[in-house]
Order: structure tokens, then sequence, then C-alpha cells
């Protein structure tokens, strides 16, 4: 069974087909990158327009990569929410286009959940990773627009157990980033320099937000701007003047401290999601629902912090772990051809009168 998935929510333009839900037989994404680099974040109006002139290319270059013709192709599956409204309404017009004209199964798939599936692609035939005993699962979403937690009883039943209350994590990184002077793409950069040798992870106290004792949302706005006073010092005071003041502003950013700040900020920011996990983990113990998985997802899953404590903590748990392939971690179309495919099996088809929608299902 092959299922052609596009995927156009935000700033990518992928096709991809995947073969019975995790064989990757091709993976086109058209980036946007260079439309908006010099606004220094997506500019709704381009993104569409450029996912007007990508979306044949792209779905032709997938076709093509998988060595197949339109017709060869079993279902249409197309990311229709969340993401921007005039993005998305140009990949379901294409989905709809070609399961219409083709008379293949619509399917419309969560692109937040969809994230939680790329842990099961593979490009290698040899490697298929077995979904059996994967349920109860854990699932975590640290992208640019989302960060969630979730139990997932199956690949279509989600329930929500927290999110973000103000910043996403991938956006955290970018916008510390930018505070670092570390040049576009943020979020890669930050992590590259951060690994750098002789890199330091604690040269600061940075706050981990815990919120109530109980909650498993997440807040990674203290953390920001404790990072913006590191840089640029905490706003002046009338006490700082003082004599008995304490306060001294920080010392220069030099390549050194800006290595180190980087460190920090990554270190600070995998213990609060690391946090959060341990406890939605003992939480769902207690409710009898004993979890026998970890699936992850998104762009900060290519962070190399993260993806080294996600490892070890699923070793301490003793739960299986699917990390996606560091080419899934981002926006694509594989991972929403993937649940499209799982969708289709359980029959959940859906009609012409799909509609591109901004926000996820939960
Ligand atoms: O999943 P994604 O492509 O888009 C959304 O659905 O939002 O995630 C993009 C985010 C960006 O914020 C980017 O900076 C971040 O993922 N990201 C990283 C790394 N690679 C991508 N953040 C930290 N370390 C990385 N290695
Ligand atoms: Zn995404």
């Amino acid at each position: 069974m092959r299922v052609l998935g596009i995927e156009t929510s935000c700033d990518e333009t992928g096709a991809a087909v995947v073969e019975n839900g995790s064989i990757v037989l091709s993976n086109v994404v058209a980036s946007q990158h260079e439309v908006h680099r010099m606004y220094g974040g997506v500019v709704p109006e381009l993104a569409s327009r450029a996912h007007s002139e990508n979306i044949f290319p792209v779905l032709n270059a997938a076709l093509a990569g998988a060595g197949l013709k339109a017709p060869e192709i079993d279902a249409i599956a197309v990311g229709h929410r969340p993401g921007l409204i005039g993005s998305l309404l140009v990949g379901v017009a294409a989905a709809k286009t070609l399961a219409w004209s083709l008379s293949r199964p619509l399917l419309g798939v969560d692109h937040v959940h969809a994230h939680l599936y790329a842990g099961m692609l593979r490009t290698d035939r040899s490697a298929i990773p077995d979904d059996g005993g994967l349920f109860p699962a854990l699932g975590l979403v640290v992208s640019g627009g989302h960060t969630s937690i979730y139990l997932l009883r199956s690949w279509l039943e989600y329930e929500r157990l927290g999110a973000t209350i103000d910043d996403a994590l991938g956006e955290a990184y970018d916008k510390v980033a930018t505070i670092l002077g570390i040049e576009f793409p943020g979020g890669p950069n930050l992590d590259k320099l951060a690994c750098e040798a002789g890199a330091v992870d604690c040269i600061a106290d940075l706050p981990i937000s815990r919120l109530s004792p109980t909650s498993l949302d997440f807040s990674f706005s203290g953390l920001k701007t404790a990072m913006l006073y590191e840089v640029k010092g905490v706003p002046e005071h009338p006490a700082h003047k003082r004599p008995e003041s304490r306060y001294s502003p920080p010392p220069p950013l030099d390549e050194a401290r800006r290595r180190d700040l980087a460190a920090t900020f990554q270190r600070a920011a995998s213990r609060t999601v690391l946090l959060k996990l341990e406890r939605a983990i003992v939480q769902l113990r207690e409710r009898g629902n004993a979890v026998r998985s970890l699936l992850t997802g998104g762009g900060v899953t290519a962070n190399s912090r993260l993806r080294r404590e996600l490892i070890s903590f699923a070793g301490t748990h003793k739960i299986a772990l699917r990390l996606p392939e560091l080419g899934y971690c981002v926006d694509n179309a594989a991972m929403i051809a993937g649940l499209g495919y799982e969708q289709l099996r359980a029959g959940r088809v859906h009609n012409l009168s799909l509609e591109p929608i901004p926000t996820t299902a939960c």
C-alpha cells in the first residue's frame, strides 16, 4: 500500500511516498528559508504563494523519486491541521484534486500527531520498526510551533496531557539564538555551538520552569528572558546604584561566553523537558496507564543533547523509544503519509469536504 503524503502547514512544501506506513520511497522538501530570512520569521502571505509555486514540482519530484506514476498511488494523505490557513489551503486543494482525479481515498492528517509517527519511518527496508507493544505510549512533540505531551492509546487515540503556555521549545531556541547573535537557522546553529569542544554548560543559574507541582504544561518565556539578562544585563533599577547592591553587569559576549551560554541554555531546556516527562510517567502509572514506549518528534528532537537525554530516559524507565531519524525530525510529508496509512487501515477516510483548520485536534 503506497500513500502519497502532502505537507504545506508552514514554510516547507513537502511531498513523499511511503509504503505500508514505514518505508519511505521518496521524501521531497522545498524549504522557503530564503524567502523569509530577511523578515526574521515566516510571512504567511509569502509562504502560501511559495507553496503554490512549489507544489507541482515537489509532487512530481516525489513520484519520480519513488519511480511511480500517479495512478500507482493507493491513497492521498495531507496535513490539514494545524498551520497557517493560506499554506494549508494549498496542500488541501492539491490533495483533493489528486484524490478526486485518481479516485483514491483522501486522508486528512493532524500535523502535530504526525510528528509522533516520524520515529516509525525508515529509508532502509531491513530496519522496519515493529509497532506491536508500543501502546499505551507517552508522546512528546517539540517543534517550532508546538511543545506538548500526549498519552496515545493507539495511532488514532490521543489525549493531550500538557502543552506550552507561551513559547514552543523550537521558538525559544530560535529567539535565544537571536539574542546570542547566532546566524539563522537559530536552533540547529545553537546546538552546533553548544557542542563545540570546551563548552561549559553551567555558567549561569537558569530557571527550570515547573509551573504547579503536578503540571505537565511547559513554559519557556522565563528561560528566554533569563538568557536575555545574561547577555544584555537586567534593565537598570535604582536599587543597583545603592552601595549595598551586589548587581554587576554581565561580562562581554566573547566567543567563549557565547558558546558556554549556548551550552548552558541547552542544558536548561533539556532539563525542563525531561522533568515533565518524568512527571508524566509517574502520573500515568498512578492512573493505571503504565506506558510501554516513548514516541517523540518535531524539529527539536534533532537536538543532540535532547536526543542523548531521551535515550537515557527511555533506558532508565525500560520503555521502547521511537526517536525519528534526523531527516524526519523537522517538517516533512513522509510522517503525514505514515500516519495517513494508519488512518486508512482503520477506515478513517475523508471526503472532498475536508477543510484546512488552523488549530490541532488536541
Ligand atoms: O518541526 P519543525 O520543522 O516545525 C514545526 O512544526 O514547528 O521544527 C522547527 C524547529 C525550529 O524552531 C528549529 O530551530 C528547531 O526545530 N530545531 C532545532 C534543531 N533543529 C531544528 N532546535 C534545537 N536543536 C536542533 N538541532
Ligand atoms: Zn511541525
